[in-house]
């Protein structure tokens, strides 16, 4: 079968009808024919969306960890399974190869088992891009330990929620992190977090800034002179298909992170099968993905989804402005990056400057790059197809969420035709609906509504770690038997999906309904404008205005010019129609972002509507500063 690997539009649609009309028979050979089980599966799918219950593979045993890496001993022992790149570009680059990588993660492995970390235990991973992010990872998995990975940007207060909310038993962290010219004190965050979390028995501490750093005996330990101590051989956990392999938090709209729980076998396969095609893998390819792996897409698609194709995965520690803003051009040209996997918001900033550092380098090993975490508008879609890609790579813009757990609306490079801000067509075996607020699903093309899922896939989350009512009335309440993303999105006339955003991003204006996504497009396509983010504030007649925070790219000239705004509104009103258009426009130094990079609206929302009392915390922003600065010039 050669399902595995689509190179042709032709086919993926065949593929793709197989895997419709007879999804578990679909899965069946994905899985039967590439992944390494103890045991096989007596049912390959069972599923009830109302209760909400999804099961892939039950009955089945394996371990992921030998399927990452064990499998791969024998053909590509010395082949580089994860490449670090330092944050600091005088630092060498480590190639850890799958030999290596096993032998520190079974060390590892020994090592969470001596401080007392059993299957079902879980731990929470509060590190740096380095390599033993990766390496605790998989040695979490290796013994059937849950891990928690917290994003080493969040604040103390963040982590002890998380910590708490999953009962953590144990805490690997580092001593500092390296950000650019800044360190960043890990440790102590760690155990002002622990002030507040009584479960956690250890914390073990890799020492990466050698910094000065508090130890509490009994509970603190450096981390090398354990895995010097420790044994090389691990014996893999073995687990049922359905067993919990991680927790993930990711924010709601209100309230508590939400702890999204995903489990082995089916995730396994998504996160593989997905990989192979998204990026259209090859053996020899070096691939990168810039995201950190506190977020999904570093679990999937840096961790899990290479390793268990046997690719070489890029770990890169530092961001992209240092030294300077030609750093992510200068590791593509050095380890000849094939694919290269980012964010819309790195595009902007890198596109701000131009392209001076972009032409500086030699990108011609680039195949294949990719998008994901936002709509990437029309003018950075552009500048990243013409500057990076030479127009000659195609791009895939991915939509998908950490509930997914993997890829859901892609094209598939050299196959499907890309259309810009278009995530194109569903991958194999998606069912995409978009609904209507009675709750009908719109058929046909040339339509818009919200977008669910009407059938369930491998990877999906499977609840909320320890609150199923809440996991139900988020995702399965809003349809009957559909999984509702929160998103928004259109089907053109070829049945391309476009995502418009958040659906608690929609405006309503005079009645009608005005994603954000668009309107921020056509502003952003006026050359003097860096970034913008517009929200609805009340107004009397048309009961919803729009007011636009957008950054210039040079912001002392044209502040307050009344020109700008003028064009911008003629912008919107060419691109979109002057119901669009925006009755208030501040221009601002920075927009608040979240530490993934995303435009905070709802802060956004509360200022335009005079209601700054309510802000909430705005501590574990990327930039907390711009915040006070947008209130003060509120217009
Ligand atoms: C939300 C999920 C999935 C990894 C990173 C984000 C938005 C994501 C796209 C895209 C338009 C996108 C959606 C989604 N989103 N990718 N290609 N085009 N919007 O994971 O933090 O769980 O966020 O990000 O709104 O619901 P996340």
């Amino acid at each position: 079968m050669s399902n595995y690997h689509i190179k042709q539009f032709e086919e993926y649609f065949q593929v793709y009808k197989k895997s419709i009309n007879q999804p578990e028979q679909f899965w069946e050979e994905i899985a039967e024919e590439h992944f390494y089980w103890r045991k096989k599966w007596d049912k390959v799918l069972s599923w009830d969306f109302r209760k909400p219950e999804v099961k892939w593979f039950e009955g089945a045993q394996l371990n992921i960890t030998e399927n990452c890496l064990d499998r791969h001993l024998r053909t590509r022992g010395e082949k580089t399974a994860i490449l670090f790149e330092p944050n600091n570009p005088e630092e060498k680059a480590e190639h850890i190869s799958y030999k290596q990588l096993h032998e520190r993660v079974c060390k590892f492995a020994n090592v969470l088992k001596e401080k007392g970390i059993n299957k079902g235990d879980r731990v929470c991973i509060y590190l740096p891009m380095i390599p033993e992010l990766a390496v605790s990872v998989l040695a979490c998995a290796r013994i059937g330990a849950i891990h928690s990975v917290v994003f080493a940007g969040f604040s103390s207060t963040a982590l002890s929620t998380r910590i708490n909310d999953c009962d953590a038993k144990m805490v690997i962290t580092s001593d500092g992190s390296y950000r650019g010219a800044k360190t960043l004190d890990l440790k102590g965050i760690v155990d002002e977090a622990l002030e507040n979390c009584d479960g956690v028995a250890s914390v073990l501490v890799a020492k990466r800034i050698n910094s000065e750093v508090f130890m509490k005996a009994g509970r603190d330990y450096w981390l090398q002179p354990l895995l010097d101590e420790a044994y090389q051989d691990c014996n893999a956990e073995i687990m049922n298909a359905e067993d919990p392999l991680f927790i993930l938090y990711t924010s709601g709209s209100t309230g508590m992170p939400k702890g999204m729980m995903h489990t082995t076998a089916g995730y396994m396969v998504y996160t593989a099968y997905t990989f192979k095609n998204v990026f259209d893998y090859r053996e020899d390819d070096v691939y990168w993905c810039t995201a950190d792996i506190g977020w999904i897409t570093g679990h999937s698609y840096i961790v899990y989804g290479p390793l268990a194709n046997g690719a070489t995965t890029v770990m890169f520690e530092g961001v992209p402005s240092y030294p300077d803003f030609g750093r992510f051009w200068e590791i593509v040209e050095k380890h000849k990056i094939t694919q290269f996997y980012t964010a819309p918001t790195a595009i902007r900033a890198l596109a701000k400057q131009g392209t001076e550092f972009v032409d500086t380098y030699d990108l011609s090993s680039l195949k294949v790059l990719g998008t994901v975490g936002e709509p990437i508008n029309e003018e950075a879609w552009h500048w990243y197809n013409d500057n990076v890609g030479k127009k000659k790579s195609p791009i895939v813009d991915t939509w998908w969420q950490t509930e997914t757990g993997g890829i859901m609306i892609t094209p598939i490079p050299f196959s499907t035709p890309t259309k810009p801000t278009y995530a194109t067509l569903p991958f194999i075996g998606i069912q995409p609906a978009l609904m209507d607020d009675d709750g009908q699903e719109i058929k046909g093309n040339q339509v818009d509504g919200r977008l669910c899922i009407k059938f369930p896939w491998p990877s999906i989350a499977r609840t909320i770690w320890g609150n199923h009512q809440r996991y139900k009335d988020t995702y399965f309440s809003a349809f009957d038997n559909m999984y509702f993303t929160g998103d928004g999105a259109l089907r053109d006339e070829v049945g391309y999906y476009r995502i418009t955003g958040r659906v608690d991003d929609v405006i309503i204006v005079s009645g009608h309904n005005l994603g954000t996504a668009p309107i921020e497009d056509a502003i952003n396509e006026h050359q003097a404008v860096a970034e913008s983010a517009i929200v609805g504030f009340p107004h009397d007649v048309k009961g919803n205005a729009m007011y636009g925070y957008i950054t210039l790219k040079d912001a002392g000239e044209t502040r307050d010019h009344d020109n700008v705004r003028k064009e911008i509104n003629q912008l919107i009103t060419d691109r979109i129609g002057p119901i669009a258009k925006l009755d208030k426009i501040q221009f601002t130094d920075g927009l608040p972002k979240t530490r993934s990079g995303k435009i905070m609206r709802r802060i956004l929302r509360k200022i335009a509507c005079n209601e700054t009392d309510q802000l909430g915390d705005t501590s574990t922003l990327l930039n907390p500063e711009v915040v006070q600065s947008i209130i003060d010039h509120k217009l």
